[in-house]
């Protein structure tokens, strides 16, 4: 993972090979640091008062973590994600991932990073209407140099992967939520990234079908994935390997610290 993106200067110098035991013990230091969050701000400002949105966020997370996010409405959450996933700048601090320090990176380095790295799914699915389920997955391989047929090989294995090669020619309209959510993971899937954020993926989902989604993402998360979630529903924290809230744009504390009065 570490030859992805950056291919990072420091590693270009003259300086001798490390010895395989420094390389590892670096390995693993970057694998337990796979995110790492320092001093994170972000305010916006529009027409009327500033929103101070992120106020002095640290966070360390290791590779293959399942990290929920809960909080109140407001509370940061999906601009906490917006910039784990590159898509926002801060106003201060840092988010590193895999070692990569993302806001210093220049614009076209951090569009190869999102391309490389992440899987985004959100609520609303953001399908395409006009584009099949296998149009839909193949998207995020359009600006990829490949054959046609091979981009089809992949998409059709990514969605046979969530159980929906069945469906690969239907219209995102004709299936159900559950369908299109398992859709909307077949897309991020595709580029077979490292970390997957989600933006309460089973918002619009009902219980049983939260269930099926929610298993599906532990199956990847087992396979080594990340997952950084956000999520207002209690009932899937069982999923997570830890459970961090915010308040206020602040790390309000993980759980089971705060299990007695969890805001949501
Ligand atoms: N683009 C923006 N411009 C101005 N203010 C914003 C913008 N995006 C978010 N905010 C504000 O920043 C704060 C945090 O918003 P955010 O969307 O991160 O909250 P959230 O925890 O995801 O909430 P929810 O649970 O309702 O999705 C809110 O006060 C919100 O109004
Ligand atoms: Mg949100």
């Amino acid at each position: 993972m570490s030859t992805r993106v950056n291919e990072r200067e420091e590693e270009q110098t003259d300086a001798p090979a490390p010895a395989p035991y420094g390389a590892s013990v670096a390995e693993a230091a970057r694998a337990t640091r796979f995110i790492d969050v320092r001093g994170l701000e972000k305010t916006f400002s529009g027409d009327g008062a500033p929103i101070q949105a992120l106020r002095g966020l640290d966070l360390t997370v290791a590779e293959g973590t399942f990290l929920g996010v809960m909080g109140q409405s407001g509370s940061g959450k999906s601009t906490f994600l917006a910039m784990l996933g590159g898509l926002t700048h801060p106003s201060g601090g840092s988010v590193s991932v895999d070692g990569i320090d993302l806001y210093a990176l220049p614009g076209e380095r951090l569009a190869d990073f999102r391309r490389e790295y992440l899987g985004f799914v959100f609520q609303s699915f953001n399908l395409v209407p006009y584009l099949t389920a296998l149009e839909n997955v193949m998207l995020p391989l359009a600006v990829k140099r490949m054959p046609g047929a091979e981009k089809r090989r992949r998409a059709l294995g990514v969605l046979e992967r969530v159980g929906l090669s069945a469906r690969a020619g239907h219209l995102p309209g004709k299936l159900s939520g559950g369908e299109q959510e398992r859709v909307a993971i077949a897309r991020a899937l595709v580029n077979e990234p490292p970390l997957i954020l989600a933006d309460e993926p089973t918002g619009a989902l009902d219980s049983e079908t939260t269930v099926e989604i929610m298993d599906l993402f532990a199956t990847l998360n087992r396979e080594g994935i990340t997952i950084v979630m956000v999520t207002h529903n209690p009932e899937i924290r069982r999923y997570f390997d830890r459970t961090i809230v915010l308040r206020d744009g602040r790390l309000d504390c993980e759980l089971p610290a705060c299990a007695a009065d969890i805001p949501l």
